[in-house]
């Protein structure tokens, strides 16, 4: 007799992190793997974030619970830098701080949908969310995320697939796994087509700290009664460093949030308390760090840029930025069994677009924000090593 599990996470691939890992077997000879599988920086937190982190662990209730959605000072402190970032008034009340942008993304789904609803979103996507949209049986329905000419996905591709239950868009900019950075112009497009649907905007800026320049990502924020339409989720993962800490963010307005209290406190109670207030330390105390640890990835990129440029490369970079790049592979194979190739014989590991969607078997993922820019060389040698 087999154990009974639910169809719905049956159905579900399995993490797919954890799948390409498995792929990486070391043999005598092997080179250091150029491991850009995973979206993760590959330096510590600052030190003095340590140092905070550490004296935190000895400060008097940090062991204990919070408020559902954080700690006062830390929802108002990251009021206070939305607020400058996209040069808008963000009010502290519209902050939910979550374990995790994941588990942000998980209870704004839950509180605006069920089984049976459907939502909008650019394929290829970030597999997480595919998986807890797919785990609670609402129907995805996709559109590009980029064509030939246009690097990102159009609101006017949208329209036409929404009907009665559809319950949101949900776009990623900068793009995981794209790493396009969408248009304002085209946010705004989405946000207008949301609004007059009435369905939600979900918006997802994990990778708004890696943007190339300092303007405000879309003027979202300043539209009137923008609580009505978007959900906008972050995480504190990459640009502090802290992506074991778990922590990430939700503005939303007070229906949503109301609701979002619910799913939240059964699913962790609240946030992690030391991370909560290493977090409201970082907000404050390391600009500096941040700046720099911006243009480390800022190098990577254009070192990146630059190995596809490798006279004799037929991998071609179909979109870059942030953290990522999505790469179209020479081979008639499936992206998978060239994914699995690279990872075997040339000791580079990415992801499949087959991870990341439908119609992506041309395409890999590198997610490079774990390789210094000196390792750059080493990718295009490989790439055109797999070419043999
Ligand atoms: C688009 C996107 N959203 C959310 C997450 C997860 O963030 P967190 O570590 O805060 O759960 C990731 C991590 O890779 C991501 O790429």
């Amino acid at each position: 007799m087999s154990v009974k599990i639910s169809p719905l996470v049956e159905a579900v691939a399995f993490p797919p992190i954890a799948e390409a890992m498995s792929w990486v077997k070391p043999k005598p000879g092997n080179r250091a793997l150029l491991n850009m599988c995973q979206a993760v920086p590959s330096y510590p937190p600052a030190e003095k974030l340590q140092a905070e982190i550490a004296r935190l662990a000895h400060a008097p209730n940090t062991g204990g619970y919070t408020d559902i959605f954080g700690i006062a000072p830390l929802r108002t402190a990251y009021a206070k830098h939305m607020s400058e970032d996209y040069v808008t008034t963000i009010d502290a009340a519209n902050v939910a701080i979550t374990t995790g942008c994941n588990q942000a993304f998980s209870a704004a789904i839950m509180a605006i949908a069920k089984a049976g609803d459907n939502v909008i979103i650019p394929a290829p996507y970030y597999f997480n969310h595919q998986m807890w949209l797919t785990m609670m049986g609402i129907e995805i329905r996709s559109i590009p995320a980029f064509s030939e000419s246009v690097k990102h996905p159009l609101a006017a591709n949208a329209a036409p697939l929404i009907d009665a239950r559809t319950r949101a868009i949900i776009l990623c900019t900068p793009n995981n796994p794209t790493g396009a950075i969408y248009p304002a112009s085209e946010l705004q497009a989405f946000f207008k087509l949301a609004q007059s649907a009435n369905i939600m905007l979900i918006l997802d800026e994990t990778y708004k700290d890696f943007r190339p320049d300092a303007a405000a990502p879309h003027q979202l924020f300043n539209q009137p009664n923008w609580e009505q339409t978007l959900i906008q989720l972050y995480s504190f993962s990459k640009i502090y460093a802290l992506a074991g800490y778990r922590l990430g963010a939700m503005l939303a307005g007070p229906e949503i949030l109301h609701e979002a209290a619910k799913i939240l406190d059964c699913m962790t109670i609240c946030p992690p308390h030391i991370t909560q207030r290493a977090v409201e330390f970082g907000l404050t105390e390391l600009e500096d760090w941040k700046t720099e640890k911006k243009l480390v990835m800022k190098h990577r990129l254009a070192a990146l840029r630059q190995s596809f440029e490798t006279p004799g490369l037929n991998y071609k970079l179909v979109s870059s930025g942030a953290y990522f790049a999505y790469v179209k592979h020479p081979f008639a194979e499936d992206s998978k069994s060239v994914a699995k190739r690279l990872a075997q014989d040339n000791d580079l590991l990415c992801l499949p677009g087959t991870m990341f969607g439908p119609d992506q078997e041309s395409f890999l993922r590198l997610a490079f924000a774990n390789v210094g820019a000196e390792r750059m060389v080493e990718l295009s040698e490989r790439l055109l090593e797999s070419q043999k």
